[in-house]
Protein backbone atom coordinates (compact mmCIF):
# COMPACT_ATOMS: atom_id res chain seq x y z
CA UNK A 1 0.00 0.00 0.00
CA UNK A 2 1.05 3.24 -0.29
CA UNK A 3 4.65 4.11 -1.36
CA UNK A 4 7.15 1.23 -1.13
CA UNK A 5 10.22 3.04 -0.57
CA UNK A 6 8.43 5.20 3.28
CA UNK A 7 9.99 3.74 5.98
CA UNK A 8 7.29 1.52 8.08
CA UNK A 9 6.89 0.10 11.64
CA UNK A 10 7.67 -3.32 11.36
CA UNK A 11 4.51 -4.87 12.60
CA UNK A 12 1.54 -3.63 15.25
CA UNK A 13 -0.65 -0.77 15.87
CA UNK A 14 1.95 1.63 14.03
CA UNK A 15 2.77 -0.82 10.79
CA UNK A 16 -1.11 -0.40 10.33
CA UNK A 17 -1.32 3.74 10.85
CA UNK A 18 2.10 3.59 8.75
CA UNK A 19 0.03 1.72 5.85
CA UNK A 20 -1.85 4.65 6.02
CA UNK A 21 -0.45 7.57 7.29
CA UNK A 22 2.92 8.20 6.85
CA UNK A 23 3.96 8.58 10.96
CA UNK A 24 7.08 6.82 11.34
CA UNK A 25 8.47 8.52 8.38
CA UNK A 26 7.24 11.74 9.63
CA UNK A 27 8.98 10.93 13.05
CA UNK A 28 12.54 9.82 11.35
CA UNK A 29 12.57 13.12 9.40
CA UNK A 30 11.63 15.64 11.43
CA UNK A 31 13.04 14.53 14.78
CA UNK A 32 14.54 10.99 15.16
CA UNK A 33 16.41 11.29 11.99
CA UNK A 34 16.73 15.10 11.87
CA UNK A 35 20.23 15.73 12.18
CA UNK A 36 21.09 19.25 14.26
CA UNK A 37 24.11 20.53 14.60
CA UNK A 38 26.03 19.80 17.78
CA UNK A 39 26.98 23.02 18.72
CA UNK A 40 23.68 24.61 19.42
CA UNK A 41 23.91 26.96 22.03
CA UNK A 42 21.61 29.40 24.40
CA UNK A 43 20.57 31.03 21.73
CA UNK A 44 18.85 27.92 20.07
CA UNK A 45 16.38 27.74 22.93
CA UNK A 46 14.03 30.11 21.88
CA UNK A 47 12.27 28.31 18.79
CA UNK A 48 10.90 25.44 21.02
CA UNK A 49 10.36 28.67 23.65
CA UNK A 50 8.06 30.52 20.76
CA UNK A 51 6.32 27.26 19.79
CA UNK A 52 5.43 26.60 23.79
CA UNK A 53 4.15 30.66 24.04
CA UNK A 54 1.56 29.80 20.43
CA UNK A 55 0.44 26.99 22.43
CA UNK A 56 -0.09 28.73 25.42
CA UNK A 57 -1.51 31.63 23.73
CA UNK A 58 -4.29 29.71 21.75
CA UNK A 59 -4.88 26.92 24.78
CA UNK A 60 -5.61 30.16 27.36
CA UNK A 61 -7.22 32.31 24.19
CA UNK A 62 -9.87 29.57 23.91
CA UNK A 63 -10.41 29.52 27.59
CA UNK A 64 -11.00 33.12 27.97
CA UNK A 65 -13.18 32.96 24.56
CA UNK A 66 -15.68 30.96 26.47
CA UNK A 67 -16.49 34.16 29.51
CA UNK A 68 -15.57 36.77 27.25
CA UNK A 69 -18.17 39.20 25.96
CA UNK A 70 -17.39 40.61 22.45
CA UNK A 71 -19.36 43.66 22.49
CA UNK A 72 -18.93 47.34 23.43
CA UNK A 73 -21.48 47.32 25.96
CA UNK A 74 -20.62 43.75 27.99
CA UNK A 75 -16.54 43.79 26.97
CA UNK A 76 -14.49 45.54 30.09
CA UNK A 77 -17.10 43.84 32.35
CA UNK A 78 -17.11 40.84 30.84
CA UNK A 79 -12.93 40.69 31.99
CA UNK A 80 -13.36 41.88 35.26
CA UNK A 81 -15.67 39.13 35.62
CA UNK A 82 -13.43 36.70 34.31
CA UNK A 83 -10.43 38.36 36.44
CA UNK A 84 -12.93 38.17 39.47
CA UNK A 85 -15.59 35.33 39.64
CA UNK A 86 -14.01 32.64 37.06
CA UNK A 87 -12.48 29.98 39.01
CA UNK A 88 -8.66 30.38 38.17
CA UNK A 89 -9.83 33.02 35.27
CA UNK A 90 -7.13 35.27 37.04
CA UNK A 91 -4.52 32.71 36.18
CA UNK A 92 -5.91 32.01 32.24
CA UNK A 93 -6.21 36.10 31.89
CA UNK A 94 -2.90 36.90 33.10
CA UNK A 95 -1.07 33.96 31.23
CA UNK A 96 -2.31 35.30 28.01
CA UNK A 97 -1.99 38.70 28.37
CA UNK A 98 1.60 38.20 30.06
CA UNK A 99 1.92 35.26 27.82
CA UNK A 100 2.12 38.01 25.00
CA UNK A 101 4.74 39.85 26.40
CA UNK A 102 6.83 36.81 26.76
CA UNK A 103 5.72 35.74 23.43
CA UNK A 104 7.34 39.18 22.11
CA UNK A 105 10.32 39.07 24.41
CA UNK A 106 11.02 35.25 22.87
CA UNK A 107 10.42 36.16 19.38
CA UNK A 108 13.30 39.18 19.71
CA UNK A 109 15.46 36.75 20.79
CA UNK A 110 15.26 34.16 18.48
CA UNK A 111 15.39 36.95 15.26
CA UNK A 112 18.38 38.86 16.92
CA UNK A 113 19.88 34.82 16.94
CA UNK A 114 19.06 35.19 13.32
CA UNK A 115 21.21 38.57 12.91
CA UNK A 116 24.57 37.19 14.85
CA UNK A 117 24.67 33.93 13.26
CA UNK A 118 23.55 34.98 9.17
CA UNK A 119 20.42 32.04 9.94
CA UNK A 120 18.85 34.16 7.15
CA UNK A 121 21.51 33.81 4.64
CA UNK A 122 21.21 31.46 1.29
CA UNK A 123 20.41 28.47 1.83
CA UNK A 124 17.43 29.84 4.65
CA UNK A 125 15.92 32.81 3.08
CA UNK A 126 12.90 31.25 3.01
CA UNK A 127 12.74 30.35 6.71
CA UNK A 128 13.74 33.88 7.18
CA UNK A 129 10.86 35.39 5.07
CA UNK A 130 8.50 32.44 6.68
CA UNK A 131 9.34 33.96 9.86
CA UNK A 132 9.35 37.55 8.97
CA UNK A 133 5.90 36.91 7.92
CA UNK A 134 4.57 35.41 11.71
CA UNK A 135 6.18 38.45 12.95
CA UNK A 136 3.60 40.46 10.62
CA UNK A 137 0.86 38.46 11.70
CA UNK A 138 1.54 38.46 15.36
CA UNK A 139 2.11 42.23 15.72
CA UNK A 140 -1.36 42.11 13.91
CA UNK A 141 -2.67 39.07 16.47
CA UNK A 142 -1.89 41.74 19.31
CA UNK A 143 -2.60 44.88 18.01
CA UNK A 144 -6.14 43.61 17.25
CA UNK A 145 -6.33 41.22 21.48
CA UNK A 146 -5.30 44.79 22.86
CA UNK A 147 -8.68 45.97 21.85
CA UNK A 148 -10.76 43.39 23.29
CA UNK A 149 -10.99 44.78 26.97
CA UNK A 150 -12.21 47.62 25.68
CA UNK A 151 -10.04 50.00 28.50
CA UNK A 152 -9.52 53.49 27.90
CA UNK A 153 -5.93 52.27 26.02
CA UNK A 154 -7.43 49.34 23.95
CA UNK A 155 -10.30 52.41 22.64
CA UNK A 156 -7.63 55.53 22.05
CA UNK A 157 -4.47 53.39 21.26
CA UNK A 158 -6.52 51.55 18.60
CA UNK A 159 -8.14 55.19 17.60
CA UNK A 160 -4.04 56.18 17.75
CA UNK A 161 -2.71 53.38 14.88
CA UNK A 162 -5.80 52.91 12.69
CA UNK A 163 -5.92 56.86 11.74
CA UNK A 164 -2.92 56.43 10.98
CA UNK A 165 -4.19 54.95 7.62
CA UNK A 166 -5.92 58.49 7.31
CA UNK A 167 -2.77 60.00 6.29
CA UNK A 168 -2.23 57.83 2.52
CA UNK A 169 -2.93 60.17 0.55
CA UNK A 170 -6.56 59.37 -1.86
CA UNK A 171 -7.42 56.61 -0.39
CA UNK A 172 -6.93 57.18 3.53
CA UNK A 173 -9.81 58.28 4.55
CA UNK A 174 -12.27 55.76 3.46
CA UNK A 175 -9.78 53.01 4.24
CA UNK A 176 -9.87 53.93 7.49
CA UNK A 177 -13.59 54.05 7.54
CA UNK A 178 -13.60 50.32 5.91
CA UNK A 179 -11.37 49.64 8.95
CA UNK A 180 -13.24 50.38 11.47
CA UNK A 181 -16.51 49.03 9.93
CA UNK A 182 -17.80 52.57 11.29
CA UNK A 183 -17.46 56.33 11.56
CA UNK A 184 -15.16 55.94 15.29
CA UNK A 185 -13.96 53.08 17.04
CA UNK A 186 -17.25 50.92 17.84
CA UNK A 187 -18.97 47.75 18.73
CA UNK A 188 -18.61 46.82 15.19
CA UNK A 189 -14.71 47.30 15.36
CA UNK A 190 -14.62 45.22 18.30
CA UNK A 191 -16.69 42.50 16.56
CA UNK A 192 -14.70 42.26 13.86
CA UNK A 193 -11.16 42.74 15.92
CA UNK A 194 -12.46 39.84 17.90
CA UNK A 195 -13.03 37.35 14.56
CA UNK A 196 -9.90 38.27 13.02
CA UNK A 197 -8.17 37.95 16.29
CA UNK A 198 -9.70 34.45 17.67
CA UNK A 199 -10.22 32.64 14.18
CA UNK A 200 -8.58 34.42 10.86
CA UNK A 201 -5.34 35.31 12.41
CA UNK A 202 -4.35 32.41 14.77
CA UNK A 203 -5.10 29.83 11.78
CA UNK A 204 -2.45 32.18 9.59
CA UNK A 205 0.42 32.08 12.61
CA UNK A 206 -0.23 28.09 12.75
CA UNK A 207 0.41 27.57 9.01
CA UNK A 208 3.26 30.08 8.29
CA UNK A 209 4.70 28.00 11.76
CA UNK A 210 4.63 24.69 9.75
CA UNK A 211 5.88 26.22 6.74
CA UNK A 212 8.75 27.94 8.81
CA UNK A 213 9.74 24.26 10.17
CA UNK A 214 8.98 22.59 6.92
CA UNK A 215 11.50 25.11 5.01
CA UNK A 216 14.09 24.73 8.05
CA UNK A 217 13.58 20.75 7.79
CA UNK A 218 14.10 21.04 3.75
CA UNK A 219 17.64 23.19 4.63
CA UNK A 220 18.42 22.06 7.75
CA UNK A 221 19.50 24.11 11.00
CA UNK A 222 22.52 26.57 10.89
CA UNK A 223 24.57 27.05 13.74
CA UNK A 224 26.67 29.75 15.85
CA UNK A 225 29.45 28.72 13.61
CA UNK A 226 27.66 29.13 10.86
CA UNK A 227 28.81 26.49 8.54
CA UNK A 228 27.28 23.27 6.63
CA UNK A 229 27.30 20.49 8.71
CA UNK A 230 26.19 18.52 5.48
CA UNK A 231 29.60 18.88 4.12
CA UNK A 232 31.27 16.46 6.54
CA UNK A 233 29.53 12.72 6.39
CA UNK A 234 30.56 9.87 7.59
CA UNK A 235 30.44 6.15 5.67
CA UNK A 236 26.28 5.99 6.53
CA UNK A 237 25.61 9.80 5.40
CA UNK A 238 25.26 11.18 8.76
CA UNK A 239 26.66 14.60 9.34
CA UNK A 240 29.88 14.46 11.69
CA UNK A 241 28.93 17.49 13.64
CA UNK A 242 25.14 16.75 13.51
CA UNK A 243 23.03 14.33 16.53
CA UNK A 244 19.61 13.71 16.07
CA UNK A 245 17.08 16.13 17.19
CA UNK A 246 15.26 13.91 19.24
CA UNK A 247 16.40 12.83 21.97
CA UNK A 248 19.36 15.30 22.45
CA UNK A 249 17.40 18.17 21.78
CA UNK A 250 14.06 17.35 22.85
CA UNK A 251 15.72 16.99 25.97
CA UNK A 252 17.99 20.23 26.17
CA UNK A 253 14.86 22.40 25.28
CA UNK A 254 13.00 20.86 27.96
CA UNK A 255 16.13 22.55 30.53
CA UNK A 256 15.04 25.43 28.26
CA UNK A 257 11.22 25.61 28.81
CA UNK A 258 11.88 24.27 32.73
CA UNK A 259 13.82 27.37 33.15
CA UNK A 260 11.56 29.57 31.04
CA UNK A 261 8.74 28.69 33.14
CA UNK A 262 10.24 29.53 36.20
CA UNK A 263 10.81 33.31 35.02
CA UNK A 264 7.53 33.09 33.04
CA UNK A 265 5.34 31.75 36.68
CA UNK A 266 7.84 34.74 38.47
CA UNK A 267 5.94 37.32 36.14
CA UNK A 268 2.74 35.79 36.14
CA UNK A 269 2.55 35.87 40.25
CA UNK A 270 4.15 38.94 41.37
CA UNK A 271 4.43 41.26 38.55
CA UNK A 272 1.68 40.25 35.98
CA UNK A 273 1.30 44.06 34.56
CA UNK A 274 4.66 44.72 34.20
CA UNK A 275 4.60 47.98 35.95
CA UNK A 276 2.20 49.10 33.88
CA UNK A 277 4.44 48.33 30.48
CA UNK A 278 2.52 44.43 30.12
CA UNK A 279 -0.73 46.48 30.97
CA UNK A 280 -1.11 49.84 30.87
CA UNK A 281 -2.56 51.19 33.74
CA UNK A 282 -6.06 53.18 31.60
CA UNK A 283 -6.53 50.02 30.42
CA UNK A 284 -8.07 49.51 33.98
CA UNK A 285 -10.72 51.98 32.91
CA UNK A 286 -13.52 51.32 30.42
CA UNK A 287 -13.12 52.93 26.73
CA UNK A 288 -14.61 56.15 26.68
CA UNK A 289 -14.52 57.93 23.82
CA UNK A 290 -14.87 61.38 25.27
CA UNK A 291 -11.89 61.05 27.31
CA UNK A 292 -8.37 60.70 25.79
CA UNK A 293 -5.70 59.51 28.30
CA UNK A 294 -3.15 61.79 29.46
CA UNK A 295 -0.76 59.63 27.17
CA UNK A 296 -1.07 57.30 25.00
CA UNK A 297 1.89 54.48 24.31
CA UNK A 298 1.24 51.27 22.76
CA UNK A 299 2.27 48.22 24.68
CA UNK A 300 6.60 47.66 24.71
CA UNK A 301 6.86 45.29 21.94
CA UNK A 302 5.53 48.02 19.11
CA UNK A 303 7.44 51.43 21.02
CA UNK A 304 10.45 51.08 18.67
CA UNK A 305 8.30 50.95 15.78
CA UNK A 306 6.31 53.45 17.06
CA UNK A 307 9.33 56.00 18.08
CA UNK A 308 10.35 55.57 14.01
CA UNK A 309 6.89 57.13 13.31
CA UNK A 310 7.26 60.28 16.14
CA UNK A 311 10.88 60.78 15.28
CA UNK A 312 9.74 61.84 11.02
CA UNK A 313 8.60 65.66 12.27
CA UNK A 314 9.61 67.15 8.81
CA UNK A 315 7.88 66.70 5.70
CA UNK A 316 9.81 65.80 2.30
CA UNK A 317 9.05 65.59 -0.96
CA UNK A 318 5.80 67.05 -0.49
CA UNK A 319 4.71 64.21 1.43
CA UNK A 320 3.75 65.45 4.96
CA UNK A 321 5.31 64.13 8.07
CA UNK A 322 2.45 62.16 9.30
CA UNK A 323 1.82 59.86 6.16
CA UNK A 324 6.67 60.00 6.08
CA UNK A 325 6.44 58.68 9.70
CA UNK A 326 4.01 55.89 8.07
CA UNK A 327 6.78 55.18 5.31
CA UNK A 328 9.40 54.90 7.38
CA UNK A 329 7.59 52.83 9.55
CA UNK A 330 6.88 50.47 7.00
CA UNK A 331 10.11 50.84 6.07
CA UNK A 332 11.61 50.07 9.57
CA UNK A 333 9.75 46.33 9.12
CA UNK A 334 10.24 45.89 5.08
CA UNK A 335 13.74 46.06 5.05
CA UNK A 336 14.11 42.99 6.92
CA UNK A 337 12.26 40.79 4.29
CA UNK A 338 14.97 41.80 1.94
CA UNK A 339 17.85 41.17 4.79
CA UNK A 340 18.88 37.97 3.04
CA UNK A 341 20.06 40.01 0.04
CA UNK A 342 21.59 42.80 1.83
CA UNK A 343 24.12 40.79 3.40
CA UNK A 344 27.09 39.84 1.29
CA UNK A 345 29.49 38.99 3.64
CA UNK A 346 31.30 35.43 2.55
CA UNK A 347 30.89 33.90 5.87
CA UNK A 348 27.21 34.15 7.74
CA UNK A 349 28.51 34.03 11.78
CA UNK A 350 29.20 37.29 13.59
CA UNK A 351 32.35 35.16 14.66
CA UNK A 352 34.01 35.30 11.51
CA UNK A 353 32.48 38.59 10.32
CA UNK A 354 34.65 41.71 10.46
CA UNK A 355 34.83 44.12 13.48
CA UNK A 356 32.60 46.70 10.93
CA UNK A 357 29.57 43.82 11.35
CA UNK A 358 30.23 43.50 14.83
CA UNK A 359 30.12 47.56 15.15
CA UNK A 360 26.84 47.87 12.91
CA UNK A 361 24.87 44.84 14.86
CA UNK A 362 25.88 46.49 18.12
CA UNK A 363 24.35 50.23 17.43
CA UNK A 364 21.80 48.34 15.75
CA UNK A 365 20.51 46.47 18.86
CA UNK A 366 21.26 49.50 21.23
CA UNK A 367 19.45 51.95 19.22
CA UNK A 368 16.99 49.24 18.83
CA UNK A 369 16.73 49.37 22.51
CA UNK A 370 16.24 52.86 23.29
CA UNK A 371 13.77 53.99 20.43
CA UNK A 372 11.93 50.98 22.59
CA UNK A 373 12.56 53.28 25.67
CA UNK A 374 11.98 56.25 23.78
CA UNK A 375 8.33 54.82 22.29
CA UNK A 376 7.18 54.90 25.94
CA UNK A 377 7.81 58.22 27.07
CA UNK A 378 5.50 61.72 25.96
CA UNK A 379 7.70 63.45 23.20
CA UNK A 380 10.13 66.54 24.49
CA UNK A 381 12.52 67.66 21.82
CA UNK A 382 15.80 66.11 23.38
CA UNK A 383 13.80 62.71 22.78
CA UNK A 384 12.77 63.39 19.21
CA UNK A 385 16.74 64.12 17.95
CA UNK A 386 17.40 60.84 19.80
CA UNK A 387 14.87 59.07 18.62
CA UNK A 388 16.05 60.54 14.74
CA UNK A 389 19.81 59.29 15.62
CA UNK A 390 18.65 56.26 16.33
CA UNK A 391 15.82 56.16 12.71
CA UNK A 392 19.44 56.63 11.55
CA UNK A 393 21.61 53.95 12.82
CA UNK A 394 18.61 51.47 12.16
CA UNK A 395 18.37 51.86 8.79
CA UNK A 396 21.99 53.00 7.98
CA UNK A 397 22.72 48.97 9.41
CA UNK A 398 20.82 47.45 6.58
CA UNK A 399 21.04 49.89 4.20
CA UNK A 400 24.98 50.38 4.38
CA UNK A 401 25.21 46.29 4.19
CA UNK A 402 25.98 45.86 1.32
CA UNK A 403 29.10 47.83 1.66
CA UNK A 404 30.50 47.37 4.52
CA UNK A 405 29.92 42.88 4.93
CA UNK A 406 31.86 43.11 1.23
CA UNK A 407 34.59 45.90 2.47
CA UNK A 408 35.72 43.94 5.60
CA UNK A 409 37.99 41.50 6.36
CA UNK A 410 36.41 38.48 7.28
CA UNK A 411 37.84 35.41 9.84
CA UNK A 412 38.72 32.08 8.11
CA UNK A 413 35.88 29.51 8.65
CA UNK A 414 36.63 26.14 10.53
CA UNK A 415 35.88 22.93 8.98
CA UNK A 416 34.43 21.51 11.63
CA UNK A 417 32.04 23.13 14.65
CA UNK A 418 33.91 24.35 17.18
CA UNK A 419 31.82 23.98 20.06
C1 LIG B 1 5.55 32.01 16.29
C2 LIG B 1 6.77 32.40 16.05
C3 LIG B 1 7.91 31.47 15.68
C4 LIG B 1 8.06 30.15 15.96
C5 LIG B 1 7.11 29.23 16.74
C6 LIG B 1 9.34 29.74 15.41
C7 LIG B 1 9.85 28.47 15.51
C8 LIG B 1 11.12 28.10 15.10
C9 LIG B 1 11.76 26.86 15.43
C10 LIG B 1 11.13 25.75 16.30
C11 LIG B 1 12.99 26.88 14.86
C12 LIG B 1 14.06 25.78 14.99
C13 LIG B 1 14.76 25.93 16.33
C14 LIG B 1 15.68 27.11 16.39
O1 LIG B 1 16.49 27.27 15.46
O2 LIG B 1 15.60 27.91 17.35
C15 LIG B 1 13.13 28.12 14.14
C16 LIG B 1 14.24 28.50 13.39
C17 LIG B 1 14.38 29.72 12.75
N1 LIG B 1 13.51 30.80 12.83
FE1 LIG B 1 11.73 30.82 13.78
N2 LIG B 1 9.91 30.81 14.78
C18 LIG B 1 9.08 31.90 14.93
C19 LIG B 1 9.30 33.18 14.47
C20 LIG B 1 10.40 33.58 13.71
C21 LIG B 1 10.65 34.92 13.25
C22 LIG B 1 9.74 36.10 13.56
C23 LIG B 1 11.82 34.88 12.55
C24 LIG B 1 12.54 36.00 11.84
C25 LIG B 1 12.02 36.89 11.12
C26 LIG B 1 12.32 33.53 12.56
C27 LIG B 1 13.47 33.10 11.94
C28 LIG B 1 14.04 31.84 12.09
C29 LIG B 1 15.27 31.40 11.47
C30 LIG B 1 16.17 32.23 10.53
C31 LIG B 1 15.49 30.08 11.88
C32 LIG B 1 16.68 29.18 11.50
C33 LIG B 1 17.72 29.42 12.54
C34 LIG B 1 18.97 28.63 12.36
O3 LIG B 1 18.93 27.54 11.79
O4 LIG B 1 20.01 29.16 12.85
N3 LIG B 1 11.44 32.76 13.29
N4 LIG B 1 11.98 28.85 14.31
Amino acid sequence: MGNPNKVKAERGFMRWVDDRFPATQMWQDHMAKYYAPKNFNFWYFFGSLALLMLVNQILTGVWLTMSYNPSAEGAFASVEYIMRDVEWGWLIRYMHSTGATAFFAVVYLHMFRGLLYGSYKAPRELVWIFGMAIYLALMAEAFMGYLLPWGQMSYWGAQVIISLFSAIPVIGPDLTQWIRGDFLISGITLNRFFALHVVALPIVILALVVLHIIALHEVGSNNPDGIDIKKKKDESGKPLDGIPFHPYYTVKDLVGVAVFLFVFCVVIFYFPEGGGYFLEKPNFQPADPLTTPDHIAPVWYFTPFYAILRAITFSLFGLDAKFLGVIFMGAAIAVLFVLPWLDRSPVRSMRYKGWMSKVMLTLFAISFLILGVLGVLPVTEGRTLLSQVCTVIYFAFFLLMPFYTRLEKTKPVPERVTG
